[in-house]
This record gives structure tokens, C-alpha cells and sequence, in this order.
């Protein structure tokens, strides 16, 4: 197991300690929630937790029954007590970039409307700026060319995600655009003008998101409380 797995996984039990028995929680995706589902599951076997658990990707859902940990979606819940979702890159204002597993709309969407949101990560994810990770953008297949070609425009170097020999598809049918900006000085006004393009549907731009952020520094898990003035 690597540094990063250890702190991976540190994180990711760490959060599973923030859910209490009868909540919904929203699950993210990625190597670092795949931990916290392990952790989760655990405790569903050994203390009998109840819980519910909506899941962001076909991926987490299969481990969350593999788990016993019950699937369900938002006309199953009432309200989404906790989320709990890694990230590509949280800055010092607890800005994030995610999507690196393609699952930024429905992450998106669970940590918008969740109650508390738990972000876990590994030490190399907190970083000053945003940007030395590719922005991913996930758009619709038509006319992907045209947007690709308006946000280059914005000073990225997009390219259309590929995986297994082809164009990668999301759980919704969607492209994924990776937008290599190098520094993201102002991601509020970005996400303005992305937002502002047809056929964009989300960027991996989650501003504002974070509740709690678990970094995972070797065995130690440092917690910090997110400063609820975002700029
Ligand atoms: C998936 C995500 C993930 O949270 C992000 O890519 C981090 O993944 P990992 O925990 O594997 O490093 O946004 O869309």
C-alpha cells in the first residue's frame, strides 16, 4: 500500500465515524470513498447501523451493496443528513476541483444538497491555487466541438476524455472535457462563464462545498472546519 493509500484510507474512516444510525448519507466516488464505504460497512455489520445511502456512480453503488449498506435514491429520503466525497484538489479557500472519476454531476448535486459535507482527501490534494489538476467539464455530445473549441478560447487546453480506446461516457450518457489551466486565479468567474456556454452540463468546479475536510497525513487524519465565508 502506498502513502497515499494509507492516508486514503485513514480519511476514510475517519469519516465514517460522522454518520449516526437512521441518517441518508450521499456517497461520492473514487479510490479515497472506497474506503469509506469499507469503514461504513463495518460498522453496519458490527454495530447494526441503519443507514441509507445514495450513491454518485454505478461504482460506489456496487460497493455499498457488496457492503450492506442500503441503496437508495433522493425520492426514498426525506433530507440528505451528511455527504461524504473525496476531491482532486481542495485549496486554501476550500475551493475543490473533483470529477477526476467522472462523477462531478451527481457529486455535485449529492454535496449541494447535503445537510453537512464531509470532503476527504490525501495530504498531495490540498494545494494553494486550483489548477495544476485538469478542470474536468462534463457536456453533452452534440456539438462537444463547438464548446470545446469556445472554452480553449477561456485560456485551457481541453481535450476529450478517452478511456478503453474511446471517448469516455459518464453514468449519464455525457463527454467529459479535461481543461488543462495550469492556475485557476478567480474559479468563481470561470465557473460563470463555463456555466455560460450551451451544452456545458457541470464543471468540476465545487465551490463552497465543504463542511469538514479530513486529510489524511500518514496514520493521523488532521480535521478542519471550513471557514463558511467563501470569497
Ligand atoms: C470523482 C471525484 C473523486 O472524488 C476524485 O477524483 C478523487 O478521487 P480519488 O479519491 O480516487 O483520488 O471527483 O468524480
Amino acid at each position: 500500500m502506498t502513502e497515499a493509500d494509507r492516508e486514503k484510507r485513514a480519511a476514510g474512516r475517519a469519516a465514517a465515524g460522522y454518520v449516526a444510525s437512521g441518517m441518508a448519507v450521499g456517497v461520492g466516488t473514487g479510490s479515497t470513498v472506497r474506503y469509506f464505504i469499507d469503514a461504513l460497512g463495518d460498522r453496519v455489520r458490527d454495530e447494526g447501523l441503519s443507514v441509507r445511502g445514495i450513491p454518485t456512480s454505478g461504482d460506489s453503488a456496487e460497493k455499498m451493496k457488496a457492503r450492506g449498506i442500503e441503496v437508495v435514491g433522493f425520492g426514498d429520503v426525506n433530507k440528505l443528513d451528511v455527504a461524504v466525497d473525496g476531491a482532486d484538489e481542495v485549496s486554501a479557500e476550500f475551493h475543490m476541483i473533483k470529477g477526476g472519476g467522472g462523477a462531478l454531476l451527481r457529486e455535485k448535486i449529492v454535496l449541494t444538497a447535503a445537510e453537512r459535507r464531509v470532503i476527504i482527501i490525501d495530504s498531495s490534494k490540498r494545494v494553494k491555487t486550483l489548477g495544476a489538476f485538469d478542470l474536468p467539464v462534463e457536456v453533452v455530445p452534440f456539438g462537444h466541438e463547438y464548446v470545446l473549441d469556445t472554452i480553449a478560447q477561456t485560456g485551457a487546453a481541453p481535450r476529450v476524455r478517452q478511456s478503453g480506446g474511446g471517448d469516455y461516457r459518464t453514468d449519464n450518457g455525457n463527454l467529459v472535457l479535461d481543461c488543462a489551466y495550469g492556475s485557476i486565479a478567480d474559479p468563481r468567474a470561470l465557473e460563470g462563464v463555463l456555466k455560460g456556454i450551451p451544452g456545458v452540463v457541470e464543471t468540476g468546479l465545487f465551490l463552497g462545498l465543504v463542511d469538514e475536510l479530513l486529510v489524511g497525513r500518514g496514520n493521523e487524519v488532521e480535521t478542519i472546519t471550513a471557514n463558511k465565508v467563501w470569497g
